[in-house]
């Protein structure tokens, strides 16, 4: 069995488009210059507000990419393509060995790009002010957390439901599966500690690499919830498979994201605690500065 337990190491820049003039930035010649032809097409198809959250968010990633590989932002091989429909969308790709793996958050109030070697990851970032205004709580949530969470004072049922809905998605990207796994059927379990994917069948971009069991997390004071994907029958969680580990970032009152990491590798479940998370937070405006 394959026991490496040094921490998994996932950088994560935020970039705020309240305080970044974005809409600027990405109009700018230079930033569209860094993006690909299939991303140029991409953002021409999308609303203004969104194509410009988009390419700041891509040449953002470009920005941190092209550093970490030596080349210049235009050059990194980034690709998507849909398991649904086989287009140019869903979990962004780099195309180097040894494989780096990233994720991305765009709709939230923070723009965030997490890069992780060690594995695949997830990053999303929630304001508890759009998660308020959505049935999420109905639509999104278990029944068990459904009945955890009414049971919350009123007054704490908006920040855990954003935590709950952040952690959701940044589970949902990590696994590669996005929202085509209802969020209702994964619960995340009592304090979000341990996670199972619930009913039949697993969608099959989860793979039995999504199965999982994790271990302990931290992300600047963040609290440490563990995570088990359990697929059809249960058998996605199987001794020895890899696990998915939380972190929760540690943002501005009203604002919740997580960034969940799934071990490639596998990990020694005698002592699931063993691998941590650390994740480093960077400032995304620096890094897309000329
Ligand atoms: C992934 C998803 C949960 C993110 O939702 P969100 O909170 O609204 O948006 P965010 O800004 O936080 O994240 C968007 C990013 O998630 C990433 N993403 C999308 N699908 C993903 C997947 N299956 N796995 C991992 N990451 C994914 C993308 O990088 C995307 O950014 P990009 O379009 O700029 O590349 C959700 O949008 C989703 O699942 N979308 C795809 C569902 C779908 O339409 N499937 C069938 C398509 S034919």
């Amino acid at each position: 069995m394959h026991t490496d337990r040094h921490p998994a190491s996932v950088d994560v820049w935020l970039l705020d488009p309240s305080t970044t003039p974005i809409a600027r930035i990405a109009a700018r010649a230079t930033i569209l210059a860094v993006l690909g032809d299939a991303e140029r097409e991409r953002a021409a198809a999308l609303p203004e507000g969104q194509a410009a959250r988009f390419v700041t968010a891509r040449a953002l990633l470009r920005a941190v990419l092209g550093e970490r590989l030596g080349v210049p932002p235009q050059g990194v091989p980034l690709s998507a393509r849909c398991d649904v429909c086989g287009r140019p969308h869903g979990r962004v790709r780099v195309g180097v060995e040894p494989p780096l793996h990233v994720s991305v958050t765009r709709s939230g109030p923070l723009l965030g790009v997490a890069v992780c070697a060690d594995g695949p990851v997830g990053i999303d970032i929630e304001s508890s002010l759009t998660v308020g205004a959505a049935p999420v709580a109905d639509v999104a949530l278990t029944p068990s957390e459904l009945a955890r969470y009414r049971r919350l004072p009123a007054t704490e049922r908006a920040s855990s439901l954003t935590r709950l809905w952040a952690r959701k998605e940044a589970v949902l990207k990590a696994l590669g599966a996005g929202l085509d796994l209802e969020p209702s059927r994964l619960d995340l379990g009592e304090d979000g500690r341990s996670a199972c994917v619930l009913g039949a069948p697993a969608p099959r971009s989860l793979g039995r690499q999504a199965a999982a069991t994790g271990s302990t997390a931290t992300a600047r004071g963040a609290t440490s919830p563990t995570a088990t994907a359990a697929g059809a029958g249960g058998q996605y969680s199987e001794r020895g498979d890899p696990g998915i580990v939380l972190a929760d970032l540690d943002l501005d009152p009203g604002i919740a994201g997580s960034v969940a990491f799934l071990a490639a590798g596998g990990s020694d479940l005698a002592e699931p605690a063993a691998r941590g998370l650390v994740v480093r937070v960077h400032d995304g405006a620096a890094a897309l500065a000329p």
